[in-house]
């Protein structure tokens, strides 16, 4: 046994290369192990969908490997649509949910969702520094522009892309100010002299921009011994920018490597045209990870979580993507290089769209296999469908070949699948030196430094 661990390539690298820079690690609370037909599973636990137990449950399964975070996305919106067959945008509000996990855990980072359109920032600001204080020190904001959801408050349109971001600048700037005007050192808490904050060192802020007027200061004192780490999730080149000017972390869909080392590279060039290090971001795509004991099972449940997505849906998909339509083509016919169209100026996604021609060219795949494709059952994301060592050996090739500093655990289709990724895939990984043995410091801040 000790021979055969000697002679791995696992013992090899740890023993012969220099220290591997580890990994950060997020967990999804969204929660994706239940989408699909998966909630329909007897041992799902969908009724605690609206509790605090479900997810208790998974921040401190989450907390017991180590993970950087738990993280909430949000929608403000709800298309009735995904809510017939799943829970669709229905769900509890993040940064309160988040609230509920602080005392039940002690160093999990906790990342909350918070659009900078739709509140304003002085409420924001509070939240997330009593969030902040209520976790000691764990609070991080996952700063969003939205996707939709202004007729919920009182917007006529939605903002363009442009509008989104400049309001999303000055959202952001105002937060930050709020949380330096009232700093920790002006708490003096003297018993003596009586003196319990000085007030010279709490100031307002004054801002009257283009979309917030906001005089300051924040009614609560900064935590002051961590700051609260910024994520941002959003792709175009504006939103690139953005995030190299504040992030910690992004939040990206990269469905393949190329993409992802394409987007690292730009992230990284760009955070130092902002004076930052280009260390100081981390790319972390989702990754959406099907597993099982054996392939076989992992590709089962994989078309048993996607069973009803319907069939026109997927034509659709796939003409939307590379221009081809194979309405009329029976499923047993394959399809090839010479069947493809020129590729189309502006598909939804062209990662997509490329992954797809490139799968064609190489494969063949009959309609029925084409059909099945990730690329055409929707997950914009990193997926993989397999064993733990599968998910291990790829999870080892972005990382080497530079393509993130990390990712968010997105499991998909059962329960089992989502434990198999936190207690089985995070342990490999710990093992082969790709990740933390144990935190050094309570703070999230720390976690995305280390
Ligand atoms: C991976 C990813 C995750 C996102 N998650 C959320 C979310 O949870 N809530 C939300 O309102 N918007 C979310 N967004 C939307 C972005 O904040 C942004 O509004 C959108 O991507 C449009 O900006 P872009 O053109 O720069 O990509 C997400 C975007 C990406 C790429």
């Amino acid at each position: 046994m000790w021979n055969a661990f000697r002679n791995s390539k696992a013992h090899i690298r740890k023993v012969f290369m220099a220290p591997q820079k580890k990994l950060h690690i997020g967990m999804s609370l969204a929660p994706t192990w239940l989408s699909g037909e998966a909630w329909r599973r007897e041992d799902s636990n969908v009724e605690g969908l609206f509790s605090s137990d479900f997810y208790v449950d998974i921040a401190k399964r989450s907390e017991a490997v180590h993970l950087d975070f738990v993280f909430r996305p949000d929608a403000l919106f709800l298309p009735l649509e995904m809510i017939e067959n799943g829970s669709g945008f229905a769900s509890l509000d993040p940064t309160l949910l988040l609230a509920s996990l602080a005392r039940e855990t002690t160093h999990i980072g906790l990342l909350s969702t918070i659009s900078t359109i739709f509140f304003p920032p002085y409420l924001v600001a509070r939240q997330l520094q009593t969030l902040h204080w209520l976790s000691n020190g764990r609070a991080g904001w996952n700063v969003v522009t939205a996707l939709n959801g202004h007729d919920n408050f009182g917007l006529e349109n939605m903002p363009s892309s442009q509008e989104r971001y400049d309001r999303a600048e000055e959202f952001t700037a105002v937060v930050r100010q709020l949380w330096e005007s009232f700093p920790s050192d002006a708490l003096k808490l003297d018993r003596g002299s009586g003196r319990f904050a000085d007030p010279e060192k709490v100031s307002a802020i004054n801002h009257v921009g283009d979309y917030n007027r906001v005089k300051g200061p924040l009614n609560l004192p900064a935590f002051g011994k961590s700051p609260i780490p910024l994520v941002q999730a959003g792709a175009s080149a504006r939103g690139r920018s953005f995030a190299a000017s504040i992030a910690d972390a992004i939040f990206s869909s990269s469905p393949d490597m190329e993409s992802a080392i394409e987007l690292r590279r730009d992230l990284r060039r760009l955070a130092e045209t902002h004076n930052r290090s280009a260390d100081s971001v981390n790319l972390m795509p989702g990754l959406s990870l099907y597993l099982a004991e054996s392939r076989k099972e992992a590709d089962d449940l994989f078309r048993q979580t996607h069973a009803r997505t319907e069939k026109a849906r997927k034509l659709n998909t796939i003409k939307n993507l590379i221009g081809l339509d194979l309405a009329e083509w029976p499923e047993s016919r394959r399809v090839s290089t010479p069947d493809l169209p020129p590729p189309l100026a502006q598909p939804y996604s062209g990662t997509h769209a490329e992954l797809l021609r490139r799968a064609i060219e190489r494969d063949q795949p009959t309609v029925a296999e084409l059909l099945w494709r990730p690329e055409v059952m929707g997950s914009a994301h990193w997926q993989i469908i397999g064993t733990v060592d599968d998910a291990f050996e790829e999870i080892r090739n972005w990382a080497e070949a530079g393509a993130m500093d990390g990712f968010i655990l997105l499991p998909g289709g059962s329960v089992t699948s989502m434990h198999l990724a936190l207690e089985k895939l995070v342990p490999r990984l710990k093992d082969a030196g790709l990740f933390r043995e144990r935190y050094a410091s309570p703070y999230f801040a720390d976690h995305l430094r280390a």
